[in-house]
């Protein structure tokens, strides 16, 4: 096993006339045995990052090392990875005896080291009694499991993952991440996985790399992420329901206060936040709250927030409302309880203590 590391690496796509940065001055140092998990939205980079790591695509500018050994003109042949892509493509007329250790009879493995390799992997997968069987033989997550098997086989240094799940069903997918989780702590193997979902990152990462537009945009495990987002970005990337986000004055103007750009609402700010205004009596900010941190108060409560209930969503354990106040819409999540008819004027109850501060105009946390 090894670690990964890229420092400073950047790449630019000859796309036709112009160039295009598809990634831009990456820092990140994957340690020997972590699941490192690159989260973003669709075209952020993540596959870019992946095939550079693979060697699938040359690095314009940096340093890419996978353990301690600068890689960035070695062969892809040469890096000792394996890679595991959503359309993993099996061999439909071989076996999946045949079809995990294709890989290694194509390097010249014997027989029986292979034969060897293949039994292991269908142990550790549990696809042992399937390996005389074809790929339309098998169903969805078998076959997934046969392209892991043909990943696990190989023995490798690193394995890369491109969104191996994204053609199971939603349940599956759920399984299948468990087993992948279940195969880092068995094979204790570096693993770089990529997805656009931020709850498999959230449950599979050791660490989370959350890119936007070609940059990094924060590190960390998966509740410093939650808890502690650098910027609006992560703060509604990561979360779902997504955190709140209002634009509003932080101001000293009646008490330390977030007043709603549209003045919608008022409420107490944590006492923290006084450091902020030094240099001025108030400051234009983005406020952040997440769903579990407002609640519905009764009509007499002092200090809250007068929204109109929209739309409620049971999911079972929980109720997720949508609200309007003022100008914005807000998502709550509260425990099952009765509530008034939707459309009704409700008072809720804000845990400033758990607000979050971005600057207004770089979105960079404040707070
Ligand atoms: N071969 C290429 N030539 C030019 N531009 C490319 C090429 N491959 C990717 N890009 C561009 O680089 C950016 C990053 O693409 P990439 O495939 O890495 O995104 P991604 O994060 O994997 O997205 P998705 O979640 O949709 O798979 C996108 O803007 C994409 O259009
Ligand atoms: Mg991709």
């Amino acid at each position: 096993m090894a670690s990964v590391q890229l420092e400073g690496v950047q790449k630019i796509y000859d796309a036709g006339s112009r160039a295009h940065i598809a990634v831009h001055n990456i820092d990140l140092q994957i340690d020997d045995g972590e699941l490192v998990v690159l989260v973003g939205p669709s075209g952020c980079g993540k596959t870019t990052t992946l095939r550079m790591i693979a060697g699938l695509e040359s690095v314009t500018r940096g340093t890419l090392r996978i353990g301690g050994r600068v890689v960035n003109d070695v062969p892809p042949k040469d890096r000792d990875i394996a890679m595991v892509f959503q359309n993993y493509a099996l061999y439909p007329h071989m076996t999946v005896r045949e079809n995990m250790g294709f890989a290694l009879t194509l390097r010249h493995v014997g027989r029986t080291e292979v034969d060897a390799r293949v039994r292991d992997a269908a142990t550790i997968l549990g696809i042992e009694d399937l390996l005389d069987r074809r790929p339309r033989q098998l169903s969805g997550g078998q076959r997934q499991r046969v392209a892991l098997g043909r990943a696990i086989v190989r023995h490798p240094q690193v394995f890369l993952f491109d969104e191996p799940l994204s053609n199971l069903d939603a349940k599956l997918r759920v399984q299948m991440r468990r087993e992948i989780a279940r195969l880092h702590r068995q094979l204790s193997a570096t693993m770089v996985y990529v997805t656009h979902d931020q709850v498999e990152a959230m449950t599979l990462g050791n660490r989370i790399v959350v890119m936007n537009t070609g940059r990094v945009q924060q590190v960390g495990a998966p509740l410093e992420l939650y808890e502690r987002p650098d910027n609006a970005f992560v703060a509604t990337f990561i979360g779902s329901p997504p955190m709140n986000l209002v634009p509003a004055r932080l101001t000293r103007d009646g008490g330390l206060r977030v007043v709603a750009d549209d003045g919608a609402f008022a409420v107490p700010a944590p006492q923290a936040w006084a450091g902020l205004l030094i240099g001025g009596a108030e400051r234009r900010i983005l406020f952040g709250i997440r769903p579990e941190h407002l609640r519905i108060d009764g009509p007499g409560a002092s200090a809250g927030v007068a929204a109109r209930l929209d739309l409620v969503e049971p999911m079972g354990a929980e109720l997720y409302l949508s609200l309007r106040a003022g100008n914005h819409d807000l998502m709550a999540r509260v425990p099952p309880q009765p509530l008034p008819p939707v459309g009704t004027e409700i008072v809720l109850g804000m845990d400033v203590a758990h607000a979050h501060c971005f600057d207004a105009d770089t979105s960079v946390r404040l707070s």
